[in-house]
């Protein structure tokens, strides 16, 4: 069982999921759109990601017998200035998430519901891993740099991630 403040606070991170999770699908299309396609490869598998981040939640939810609630998503931008901000933009949005699934530790802590406490550990260690990741990218960006052929090989970098399962 999980307390109705734990409920409400699991059903949001749920919302929030599926608007990171729809935010990279539109960053996906305007990357496709531009003729970065390995970029949105990577960023295709970001979005499945965090959409199956969402059922788990979920899914955690009504496993507790609580009610989950399939969140409605806000639209997300469309436009986006250029390859190298929107992996800015993507470490932004990690640390976010990041960050709002801390609150939910810290609520199951004080709760003293250490079920959910110890279930979300695995999300922590994933934040923690999508953080790191979102830095390599930005350190490499900044090596490579983003003349036209710096973004050609950026774009190269994302398709290889894409292509182990990464995004
Ligand atoms: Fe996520």
């Amino acid at each position: 069982m999980i307390s109705e403040n734990m409920q409400a606070s699991l059903n949001k991170q749920a919302a929030d999921e599926a608007y990171a999770s729809s935010v990279y699908l539109s960053m996906a299309m305007w990357c496709d759109g531009q003729g970065y396609e390995g970029a949105a490869k990577y960023l295709v598998n970001s979005s499945s990601e965090e959409r199956e981040h969402m059922t788990q939640f979920l899914q955690y939810i009504v496993d507790q017998d609580g009610q989950a609630r399939v969140p409605a998503v806000k639209e997300p931008p469309h436009e986006f200035d250029s390859l190298p901000e929107i992996m800015k933009s993507v470490l932004e949005l990690e640390m976010s998430v990041a960050a709002s699934i801390h609150t939910i530790v810290e609520q199951a802590w004080q709760e003293k519901d250490f079920a959910t406490f110890n279930w979300l550990q695995s999300f922590v260690e994933e934040q923690r891993n999508a953080e790191i990741q979102a830095r390599n990218i930005l350190d490499r960006i900044e090596v490579i740099g983003t003349d036209a052929t710096g973004l050609y090989e950026i774009d190269q970098m994302l398709e290889k991630l894409a292509n182990q399962g990464e995004g």
